[in-house]
């Protein structure tokens, strides 16, 4: 595992969105795993920015979102395909046919999971794939748990996901129970992974994610044991590690 320890939440953000433009200037046609959450949208805005220069082309893309919320369709404002669509497609020249978001609608989950996890194939597998980490270590949402899933698949959100996430709700109550996410086989198969912390809150979650036991209990822990993994941080994420 590499660390790159950055001085601001903003030269995280920055540091990952050249490490995304350098894939993307390489190999116009990259397959880009992408994440939602707080952490990442600073990397978007600069990825937006180069976009609008004309630094980075988005045009021959594809991505793969992580997760999405089951019983919200697309437009609800707090699905993982509104942020998606907000923070990020909506402001470069991706064709929107080559961005794929799981259907948290769909009434044939085990459909939707296959298809998915065989989509990411045919497009010749995801080149880097972008994390960010719950606070109970949970990646996608991947959450703690007795062994570690493999594919994509249908699964029941924690009390601390819930909690973590309602601020984007009204209240913990309206946060749906069900997610559909990628499993950690599908996250382990990219390629390259660039798993994005920032903040104290998550200091104790990352020292046991790059020096604790492999364990299903903090899902992130079996980055480990992938041959390319760059976690990008900030000092405060660092704390506990150094
Ligand atoms: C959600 C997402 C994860 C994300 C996590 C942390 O649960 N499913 O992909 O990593 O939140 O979010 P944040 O970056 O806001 O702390």
């Amino acid at each position: 595992m590499k660390i790159i320890k950055t001085e601001s939440y903003n030269k995280m953000s920055r540091t990952a969105a050249n490490i995304l433009s350098a894939q993307v200037i390489l190999k116009s046609k990259s397959v880009l795993g992408l994440a939602t959450g707080s952490t990442p949208v600073g990397m978007y805005k600069q990825l937006i920015e180069w976009n609008r220069k004309g630094d980075v082309d988005f045009s021959a893309v594809t991505t793969f979102n992580l997760d999405e919320y089951v019983g919200l369709p697309a437009n609800d404002s707090n699905s993982y395909s509104a942020f998606m669509q907000n923070m990020f497609f909506n402001h470069i020249n991706i064709n929107p046919d080559n961005v794929h978001i799981p259907n948290g609608m769909t009434e044939r989950v085990d459909e939707e999971c296959t298809g998915y996890d065989r989509q990411i194939v045919e497009a010749g597998g995801i080149d880097i794939q972008v994390l960010g980490i719950g606070h109970n270590g949970h990646i996608g949402f991947n959450e703690p748990g007795v062994c570690f899933m493999r594919d994509t698949h249908l699964v029941e959100l924690s009390e601390s996901t819930k909690e973590a996430n309602a601020r984007f709700f009204n209240g913990k109550a309206t946060v749906p129970s069900c997610a559909i996410t990628m499993g950690m086989g599908t996250i382990m198969r990219a390629k390259k992974i660039v798993l994005l912390c920032c903040g104290k809150e998550k200091a104790e979650i990352l020292k046991k994610t790059i020096y604790g036991d492999i364990d299903p209990i903090i899902p992130a822990s079996v980055l480990q044991l992938h041959s390319d993994v760059t976690v990008i941080a900030d000092g405060p994420a660092l704390s506990a590690i150094e």
